[in-house]
């Protein structure tokens, strides 16, 4: 993610799983407040340990290897488990051209295919002014980068499933709801390095749909791929780095920065979404994306949704074991998507309670964060 805080409680593997209780249920000094109350649900075996029956994919996102933690991280992974896999790599690789090729180099050692999107992350400039004209000719370089190695940006059919990648931008008004007021929330140019780290040529804008419309239109050329996909494939796992809807994301009351929805997302990946989809969905629809650190899998509208981020080395130690044992998720595995939905944190949290984006009442965490901060 690009911003100075992020509440980071998600895993793909066991941990506690905690549900919101309201004040009424709670007895002494936190009667007051809304809590916690912790469950613990069956552990899920790591996918890597199953028997291997035919094409398996794992998605990861958000690996951010300029921190050597996550490179390292990334240099761990067998090479052997992974020879026949494939690997989704949703956007946010690394912030320099030199760590992107490292990592999708280490990646394309240990997995038979790799896929690929860009994130915000990898088109920042701040450290490559020099090298790069804008962000555009960054891309254009990573994706360069990708060909020469081998890893693939463009829709492809292995066997009956369709991997097809979708490229996107995020954009302000795919917010709808609820504005959070009565804290001074700082404004997206200084919460957001996306706001310096980029650079644009002239006609596309930082604010608007200019940008998201710009990126959303990349994929038109890949339509008759995605067609032949759509006509021949049992299985489509399409996958962003940004987010398609809202209800992937928690509420705003619940965000350490609760302008985040403003920079996540775009209509215009939705519109794509379910048109590789169908607006109904099926059960074998799967969209994978990243960029909120936010570990989710949950079906909406009849499409699994599935966020796997590596995530900050600091996001990571709040995980079980302290991350140390976290793995690539495996989405799908003997000819069909992973079964049941993984625990996470969020995802589960929506699952059993309604989303009510109208109430604006900030969560205590962030309510005790923003009176810290006295602003
Ligand atoms: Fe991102």
């Amino acid at each position: 993610m690009v911003l100075w805080l992020v509440p980071s409680w998600p895993t793909l593997r066991t941990r506690p799983v905690c549900k919101f209780v309201t004040g009424n249920e709670l007895s002494g000094n936190c009667r007051r407040i809304v809590r916690w109350k912790c469950t613990r649900r069956p552990e899920i075996l790591p996918c890597v340990s199953k028997e291997r029956t035919g094409l398996r994919v794992f998605v990861l996102s958000d690996l951010h290897t300029d921190y050597a933690e996550n490179m390292m991280w990334v240099n761990h992974i067998s090479m052997v488990t992974h020879k026949k896999d494939i690997l989704l790599v949703a956007g946010d690789v690394a912030e320099t051209f030199k760590n992107f090729v490292q990592t999708m180099s280490l990646l394309k050692d240990r997995f038979e295919h790799v896929f690929y999107v860009p994130g915000n992350h990898d088109l920042w400039c701040r450290w490559e002014k020099e090298k790069y004209h804008d962000s555009l000719e960054k891309l254009d370089n990573l994706l360069d980068a990708c060909k020469r190695m081998g890893v693939e940006t463009s829709p492809m059919a292995i066997d009956s499933l369709g991997i097809i990648p979708l490229f996107s931008w995020y954009h302000e008004s795919f917010d709808r709801e609820e504005e959070i007021t009565g804290v001074r929330i700082p404004p997206l140019e200084m919460a957001c390095k996306d706001f310096h780290a980029c650079k644009w040529p002239d006609q596309l804008s930082k604010e608007g749909v200019s940008l998201a419309q710009y990126f959303d239109t990349m994929n038109n050329s890949n339509q008759n791929a995605v067609s032949d996909i759509q006509r021949t494939c049992n299985q489509v796992i399409s996958f962003s780095h940004f987010l398609p809807r809202q209800e992937l994301c928690p509420e705003k009351r619940m965000l350490f920065y609760p302008n985040l929805p403003k920079i996540i997302g775009s209509d215009f990946l939705e519109t794509r979404v379910r048109s590789i989809h169908s607006v109904n969905g099926s059960n074998s629809a799967c969209h994978v994306f990243g960029h909120t650190h936010f570990c989710w899998d949950a079906v909406l509208d009849g499409i699994r949704y599935v966020q796997a981020p590596l995530a900050y080395p600091r996001e990571r130690k709040r995980r079980m074991n302290g991350g140390e044992d976290w793995l690539p998720f495996c989405i799908y595995s003997d000819g069909q998507l992973a079964d049941p939905l993984s625990p996470c944190f969020w995802s589960d949290y929506y699952s059993e309670n309604p989303r009510t984006p109208h109430v604006t009442q900030l969560a205590p965490w962030v309510a005790k964060y923003y009176l810290h901060r006295k602003i």
